[in-house]
């Protein structure tokens, strides 16, 4: 117990002390100088609203948990610090190919004539560990009997379709659910009864989302930070592994509900409520969710995972953002970009605080946070081949949109499958 204390301890810490000196590097460059942005968010990613960040927004100050110098000495407990490393070249290259039937053609960037393919040939390295490739029939074997779910976003789609595929090379699951839309689904792997389920959730806590046909919400969201999702709330016990994430969906126009009373609303100029920053809500939504969690006398593991980093360069998704690179960059080559910083730390924040309540109850909440190794990674994404040969059908002028959030399948984010092998196979 003690031990699972300070190991859980010792990766708060470790998170604490890296987004310390990162927020500090970052507030020396960033800190004035952030223009007013119009963000706007994917999931259906290019007909969506806009949100601004607002100068309070740009102004508001990371939150670090105290106490960290007489806490340093935790910080080498942890087996593997798989936070720190490079992307080293990887001959070997992925596990699968682009002929996998569960990518998503969105992400199936070879198949969509991305024509580079060095992107394939990197693994991730940590300084101070080794760590093994996934190794699908190990992860089987080990999650005999098991059952997960990864409940989050598109983002949380995007990285089921990467461990389907690997674990696809070594056996062929049965579809168990689908919901209509594809958007929440269970496979079951029969020769190990393990059971593997993507649920769409993006906020995490119950939404009403209200779409048109396109699936694009057409009023503002209504966001009850207080209730758990019902997608997910009454099935969640029966999960031995639960990797719970969210992200950029926060930043769309929202009303906030508690208590089924109405707090205020984001970036709903028409309706005469209280104006709130989304941060407000992420901070509550996400310290609701885990709270739930904590008190939850959940007996197996629940991972927290990290918002991942976008990489529009030269402008945002909306202007005409790109994302042409074909290698990874070196640690401090590439600054995170302040609205990512700024939910990480949010995050990093609510989830240090819960597992240390979390180990006091007897409730193995982990938090993975693979924002350090994705940010190294902006030549991982879709750009422009998020279409099929996206350059074919148009005229010179005709602009095409990018993706350089969500990730080329097979690529980097297959290397999120590694550590969480090791995560949860070898301790
Ligand atoms: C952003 O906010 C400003 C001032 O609040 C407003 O004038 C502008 O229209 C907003 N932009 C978008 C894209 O919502
Ligand atoms: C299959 O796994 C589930 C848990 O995911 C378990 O409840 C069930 O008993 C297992 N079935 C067999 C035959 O072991
Ligand atoms: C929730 O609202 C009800 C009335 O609608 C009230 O009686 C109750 O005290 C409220 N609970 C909290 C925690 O605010």
């Amino acid at each position: 117990m003690r031990i699972d204390y300070l190991k859980h301890k010792s990766v708060i810490l470790k998170l604490v002390v890296i987004t310390f000196f990162f927020g500090f590097a970052l507030k020396l460059i960033f800190f004035h100088s952030l223009p007013q942005k119009t963000l706007l968010v994917m999931e259906h990613p290019f007909h969506e609203k806009t949100t601004n960040v607002t100068e309070q927004q740009n102004t508001l100050v990371s939150e670090h948990v105290p106490e960290i110098e007489d806490q340093l000495s935790y910080i080498n407990t942890e087996k593997c610090d798989y936070l720190s490393g490079d992307w080293v070249p990887n001959p070997k290259g992925p596990l699968y190919s682009e002929d996998c039937n569960h990518i998503e053609p969105y992400q199936n960037c070879l198949k969509n004539g991305r024509p580079d393919r060095e992107f394939l040939y990197w693994k991730w390295a940590p300084t101070n560990c080794d760590l093994p490739s996934f190794d699908p029939h190990k992860f089987l074997n080990a999650m005999r009997n098991k059952a997960w779910a990864l409940i989050g976003d598109s983002i949380t789609r995007n990285h089921v379709k990467s461990l389907m595929c690997m674990l696809s090379t070594v056996g062929q699951p049965i579809v168990l659910y689908e919901e209509k839309g594809f958007k929440s689904k269970t496979w079951h792997f029969p020769s190990y009864n393990f059971t593997l389920s993507v649920i769409w959730s993006p906020f995490l806590v119950e939404a009403d989302i209200i779409e048109d046909i396109n699936g694009v919400p057409n009023s503002e969201i209504e966001l009850h930070l207080d209730k758990l999702s019902s997608k997910w709330k009454n099935q969640f016990m029966n999960f031995d592994y639960i990797i719970l994430s969210c992200g950029k969906w926060f930043l769309r126009s929202a009303i906030y509900y508690e208590n089924n009373t109405i707090l205020g609303c984001h970036s709903c100029p028409k309706r005469n409520l209280i104006e709130l920053e989304f941060t407000f809500a992420y901070r509550k939504a996400i310290k609701f969710v885990l709270n739930s969690m904590v008190s939850s006398n959940h007996k197996g593991m629940i991972f927290y995972r990290t918002f991942t980093p976008d990489h529009f360069e030269n402008g945002e998704w909306s202007n005409g953002g790109t994302c042409k690179r074909t290698k990874p960059v070196k640690e401090g080559e590439m600054e995170i970009k302040y609205l990512n910083k700024m939910l990480r730390d949010i995050e990093l924040k609510e989830v240090g605080n819960a597992v240390i309540e979390a180990s006091r109850n007897g409730v193995n909440l982990r938090v993975v946070d693979f924002v350090p190794l994705s940010l190294l990674r902006p030549d991982g994404h879709p750009g422009p081949y998020r279409e099929f040969h996206p350059f074919d059908k148009r005229d010179k002028n005709g602009e095409v949109q990018n993706d350089c959030l969500h990730w080329c399948l097979p690529g980097p984010i297959d290397s999120w499958n590694d550590i969480l092998m090791e995560m949860v196979v070898n301790g």
